[in-house]
């Protein structure tokens, strides 16, 4: 086979570049290691800053996501249960969007045939050759059958466990955090017209939604405790115990339909490029969920590389493509820095003494009585300008 722009994976990052580029006429196949339906049934992210919704609208891809998607015009963060409404319309004139990734990515790949986007599902061995010359391939089996794909670039697009970084050999900045969340999707009421960030003496909590009836909730979790350890009853006790009593009088229990534990960490890996070799989305950076940035980051990368793979396929132009690594990254780097302080100011530590948590106290104290200070989370939650 033979294309100009190969993608190996059909994650959201790996689907948005292909629709980009086919949008402008540039051949480009997609290459999956799982199959269609694991991809479409993977339940993560949920809440879409204006960076994803404008990228979906230039694609013509938004017709569902505007009568289902969820308009949502603040947030709200909870101290020890007093309640702090941040603003966002009002200090950033946008909003963001409840919708879930399972659903963008069920219509990214609905909508595929018509863009005439080939992926290839099921991939194994998927290996990349040659990124430093012009030449680069992807070689693969299907069915146990080998395959290559020849191409002049290669985007990769394979999340966290992908090979593809690894093939750049560039620098990684790592941090772990202490704990994780444990994570409920119920058929139930959302407790709220909002998403709610919790901190509380017992440890983080979260509401979210993914429509009018069916609700997202997270608990903070040590690293080593096991889900088969929480029963939906021990599950919605301590969500209603952390969100505390104003926010929890509107949480509706129900049987939950997905329950698991996702660990949390930051991580950049640098730089995003080597030769014909392009990474985007979660294969370069990850961020700790608490900001609602990982999904929104692979767009913003996606938006980046397709303008400088366009400006260099149709044009010639490379300023675009020699520029990626570093544009992307800047904008990566802030948006580390808004996850990584949001993460620390709403969470327990457990090696964190009276004093760490006087702080967290003081500055939610802060945020709840300074326009300022809500007007600079709205920003960055609402997602930074491209
Ligand atoms: P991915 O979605 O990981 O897609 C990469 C694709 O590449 C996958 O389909 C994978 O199967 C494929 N692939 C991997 N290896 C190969 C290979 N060798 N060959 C071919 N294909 C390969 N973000 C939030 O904002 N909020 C959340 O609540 C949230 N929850 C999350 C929960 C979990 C468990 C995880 C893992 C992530 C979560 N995220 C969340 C992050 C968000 O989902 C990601 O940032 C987003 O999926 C990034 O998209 P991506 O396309 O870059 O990567
Ligand atoms: C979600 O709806 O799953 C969600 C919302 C906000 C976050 C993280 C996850 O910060």
């Amino acid at each position: 086979m033979k294309t100009q722009v190969a993608i190996v994976g059909a994650g959201p990052a790996g689907l948005l570049l292909g629709h980009s580029l086919r949008q402008a006429g540039i051949a480009c196949i997609v290459v999956e290691r799982t199959s269609q339906v694991r991809v479409e049934s993977r339940i993560r992210a949920g809440i879409l800053e204006a960076t994803m919704t404008d990228l979906l609208a230039r694609l013509g891809l938004d017709a569902r996501l505007k009568v289902e998607g969820l308009p949502h015009d603040g947030l709200t963060l909870v101290n020890d249960g007093a309640v702090i409404p941040v603003d966002i319309v009002g200090s950033t004139g946008k909003h963001v969007t409840a919708y879930g990734q399972t659903e963008i990515t069920r219509d990214l790949i609905d909508a595929a045939p018509a863009a005439g986007l080939d992926i290839v599902w099921e991939a194994g061995d998927v290996a990349l050759h040659d990124v430093d010359s012009d030449h680069p391939s992807l070689t693969f089996t299907v069915d146990g059958v080998a395959q290559t794909i020849e191409c002049d670039v290669i985007a990769g697009c394979d999340g966290f466990h992908g090979p593809s970084r690894a093939a750049i050999g560039g620098t990684y900045c790592d941090r772990a955090y202490p704990f994780g969340w444990l994570g409920v999707l119920a058929d139930v009421a959302p407790c709220h017209h909002e998403v709610v960030y919790a901190s509380h003496d017992r440890g983080f909590a979260l509401a979210s939604m993914r429509s009018p009836t069916r609700s997202r909730y997270y608990v903070q979790v040590g690293n080593d405790e096991r889900v088969e350890d929480w029963s939906d009853d021990r599950f919605w006790d301590e969500l209603e115990t952390r969100l505390g009593p104003d926010i929890a009088r509107g949480v509706t229990r129900g049987p939950s339909i997905e329950k698991s534990i996702a660990p949390l960490r930051s991580f950049v890996s640098e730089p995003m490029r080597r030769g014909r070799l392009f990474l985007a989305g979660d294969a370069a950076h990850i961020v700790p969920p608490t900001g609602a940035k990982g999904l929104n980051l692979a767009a913003s990368d996606i938006v980046y590389l397709s303008e400088a793979l366009i400006g260099w396929f149709a044009r010639g132009d490379t300023a675009g493509v020699d520029g990626y690594s570093a544009r992307a990254l800047r904008r990566i780097w802030k948006t580390e820095r808004f996850s990584w302080y949001l993460t620390s100011l709403m969470h327990r530590f457990p090696d964190a003494g009276p004093f760490e948590r006087r702080m967290q106290h003081a500055e939610l104290d802060y945020i709840a009585t300074s326009a300022a200070a809500q007007a600079s989370i709205a920003e960055n939650y609402v997602g930074l300008p491209l």
